[in-house]
Order: structure tokens, then C-alpha cells, then sequence
């Protein structure tokens, strides 16, 4: 099938052209590299042993994409674009709101002139907010706690009126929970640009050596050791739910919102001490404070995923810390030599 992949460099989106070349997909790539470096792709080319077409130009381009549409004409989406640091989506919201909710109005509008009526787009378990019970299921009520997290939400209303409007569209919003881990290749992973954000690739820098200790944000939580506890969902997993979201575009219409998460939460040092196994390193860490907008749990309910789309996380949080550590230990620092 021919898929056009937007962001189809970054994190999640080389894990997922990995498996959909390997499914002999046609992609093609479509991604400004404002957060990801094409030597992720000239990997995913060399593992898949395979080759495809990348446009670069921003989702805000309705000309690029226009022309991309009109020379691929793809028959679905996975609209992976767009920008995603919480923090800086405080700072800087009207640039979020830009990116994220513009760009992908542009990306719907592109679709529609070219007859293009299949979606899958990069949810996030951030829409939720806090919790009113747990695990979150998918008719959990909708109320994020930041910008980023209100992009999200927005723009889900926008694929849902969309499908609502557009005769035989389809669209699938998958709710990623936690991505971590790495291709077990080790030849394509996380590559955060700055200090990182996240845990994993925080603990995964500490444990390298790049960045002296972890900040523990809080141990005062009502969880099992008081750390915060998460979904960590690894992300060949998460590129296995994209391949399968595809497929149920393609015996339905309208538009589902989806969990993609294992069910089971691990905490801050459960992270850790999984980690050190891993890599036979120690993890140096230090107690602080919470970090603002932080919840003390975060759970998927899993059963709508398995249901609809037959897809069940596989890989566990050894997987997730060992594929991380050989993508680490590899490239120390991620896709630039130096
Ligand atoms: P990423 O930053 O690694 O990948 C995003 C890609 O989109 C990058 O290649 C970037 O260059 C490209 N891009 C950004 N803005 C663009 C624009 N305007 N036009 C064209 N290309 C653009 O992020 P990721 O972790 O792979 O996340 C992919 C998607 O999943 C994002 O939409 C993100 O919000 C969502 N998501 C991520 C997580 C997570 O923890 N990683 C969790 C939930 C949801
Ligand atoms: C996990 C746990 C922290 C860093 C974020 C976004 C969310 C989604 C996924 C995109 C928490 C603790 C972390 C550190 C720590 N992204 N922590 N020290 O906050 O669950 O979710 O990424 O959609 O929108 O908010 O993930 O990896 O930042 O934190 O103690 O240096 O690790 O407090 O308990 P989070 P995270």
C-alpha cells in the first residue's frame, strides 16, 4: 500500500517506516528535519534493505504538500509531525497551536483534494489530565494541562469532525502512553536534541556517562516506592499498533481513539534499577522535588486496542532498557559522529 508517513524521520515515525518496509509498504517520508536527522533514514534504509521517497517541507506547506500528494497519491496517512516538549509548549504556545493543529488542517485538506481517506495520527495519553479513576480508558473525560496536550485534544476533534464529514474516511487516534526503547538493531533510537526531557533517555544519558546524575522528581507520590509511575510502551510495539491501525482504516469508516500502552506501570526507580541490569552500569540519582504539572500514576486500559485492532504489547521494561543501552552504548551521541 502506499503510505505517506509525515515526521516519518523522527523517533517513533523510523521505528514504524522500519516495519512497513519490511511489510513491502511504499512510503514516503514527508518531514521538515526540525527535530530529526535524515542519517535516521539512510539507516531505516540500509536495515530494511530497502528504499523509499522523503519530501522535506513543513505540514504548514500547502504547496509541498500538495505536490507530494499529487506525485506519491498515497492511499492513507500516519501523521507523526509535530512538536512535543511539554515545557516548551508553555513558552511558546501560538507555535505549538501552528504546527500541530494548522499543519495538520493542511495535512486533512491536502487529503481531501487528493481522495485520500485513511488516517492514523499520534495521540497522546496527555489528553487526559489528571486522573478521575484508573486505568484510563478511552471514554476517560478530555482535559490536558498544557498547550501541547491541548493540541493534541484539538486536533482529534478536528480528524473526528473530518471522518464525520467525509464520506468513507477513516481515521484512527492512537494514545501513545509512554514510547521508549530502540530498534533492536541499535542502529536507530531516541536522538534528543538538548538535555532530555524523558526518563529513559535521561537515565539511558547518566548511564553513559553524558550527563552526571538523574533529578528524581519527587518520592512523595502515593505509588508503590512514592516515584512516579507510567506505561512505559516500547516502541517496536508502538510500531506494530501503526501497522495494524493501518489495516483497520481499511475495513471501517469513521474515526476511533485508541490506548496503545502495556496495562502495567513502572516507577521512577523501578526504571532505574531495570536499567542497571540492563547495562550492567550503576545509575546515579538524586532525590528533588516534584516537577510541576507531574501525576503520580499513569495506566492504559488495554482491552479496546486488543479488540479492535488484534494488537497486545509483547515487549517488557527488561526489552525496553536493554534495546535503549544498545542504542545508547552504540551511539553515544545518537546520529552526529564526532
Ligand atoms: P520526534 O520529534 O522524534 O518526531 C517528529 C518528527 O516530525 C520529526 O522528524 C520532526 O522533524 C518532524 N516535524 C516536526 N514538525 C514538523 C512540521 N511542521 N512539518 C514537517 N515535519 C515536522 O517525535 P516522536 O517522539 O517521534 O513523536 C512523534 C509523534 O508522536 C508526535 O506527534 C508526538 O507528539 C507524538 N507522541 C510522542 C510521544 C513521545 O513520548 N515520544 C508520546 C505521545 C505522542
Ligand atoms: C516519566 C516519570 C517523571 C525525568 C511525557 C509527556 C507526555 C508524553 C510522554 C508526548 C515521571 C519522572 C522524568 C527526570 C524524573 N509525550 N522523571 N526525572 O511526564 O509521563 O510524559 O512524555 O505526548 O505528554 O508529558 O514522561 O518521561 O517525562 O516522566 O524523575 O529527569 O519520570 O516525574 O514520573 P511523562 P517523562
Amino acid at each position: 500500500m502506499r503510505i505517506l508517513v509525515t515526521g516519518g524521520a523522527g523517533y517513533i515515525g523510523s521505528h514504524t517506516l522500519l516495519q512497513l518496509l519490511r511489510e513491502q509498504h511504499d512510503v514516503l517520508v514527508f518531514d521538515n528535519f526540525s527535530n530529526s536527522s535524515p542519517e535516521a533514514l539512510k539507516r531505516v534504509k540500509q536495515l530494511a534493505n530497502a528504499d523509499f521517497e522523503v519530501c522535506e517541507g513543513d505540514i504548514q506547506d500547502s504547496v509541498r504538500l500538495s505536490d507530494a500528494f499529487g506525485t506519491f497519491k498515497p492511499e492513507a496517512v500516519i501523521h507523526f509531525a509535530g512538536l512535543k516538549a511539554v515545557g516548551e509548549s508553555n513558552e511558546k504556545p501560538l507555535e505549538y497551536y501552528a504546527q500541530n493543529v494548522s499543519g495538520s488542517i493542511e495535512l486533512l485538506k491536502a487529503m481531501e483534494r487528493h481522495d485520500c481517506k485513511r488516517i492514523v495520527f499520534s495521540s497522546s495519553a496527555t489528553v487526559y489530565g489528571e486522573a478521575k479513576y484508573l486505568p484510563y480508558d478511552e471514554q476517560h473525560p478530555l482535559q490536558p494541562t498544557n498547550p501541547y496536550g491541548r493540541t493534541k485534544h484539538f486536533i482529534e476533534e478536528i480528524i473526528r469532525d473530518w471522518a464525520a464529514s467525509y464520506r468513507g474516511a477513516s481515521a484512527v487516534l492512537l494514545r501513545y502512553f509512554n514510547p521508549v526503547g530502540a530498534d533492536a538493531s541499535g542502529r536507530i533510537g531516541e536522538d534528543p536534541n538538548d538535555i532530555p526531557n524523558n526518563l529513559v533517555p535521561y537515565i539511558s544519558q547518566v548511564a553513559v556517562g553524558r550527563l552526571k546524575h538523574l533529578n528524581v522528581f519527587g518520592n512523595d507520590y502515593d505509588t508503590r516506592d512514592g516515584t512516579g509511575e507510567r506505561d512505559y510502551i516500547h516502541v517496536e510495539d508502538l510500531a506494530r499498533a501503526h501497522l495494524a491501525a493501518i489495516n483497520f482504516t481499511g475495513e471501517t469508516t469513521g474515526c476511533e481513539a485508541i490506548n496503545i500502552g502495556t496495562g502495567q506501570g513502572a516507577t521512577v526507580l523501578e526504571m532505574v534499577n531495570a536499567f542497571e541490569s540492563a547495562s550492567g552500569r550503576s545509575v546515579a540519582y538524586k532525590i528533588g522535588p516534584r516537577r510541576d504539572g507531574d501525576v503520580a500514576r499513569s495506566l492504559a486500559a488495554v482491552r479496546k486496542a486488543e479488540k479492535l485492532l488484534g494488537w497486545k504489547a509483547q515487549l517488557n521494561i527488561d526489552d525496553m532498557c536493554s534495546s535503549t543501552w544498545n542504542w545508547q552504548f552504540t551511539n553515544p551521541n545518537g546520529y552526529t559522529q564526532k
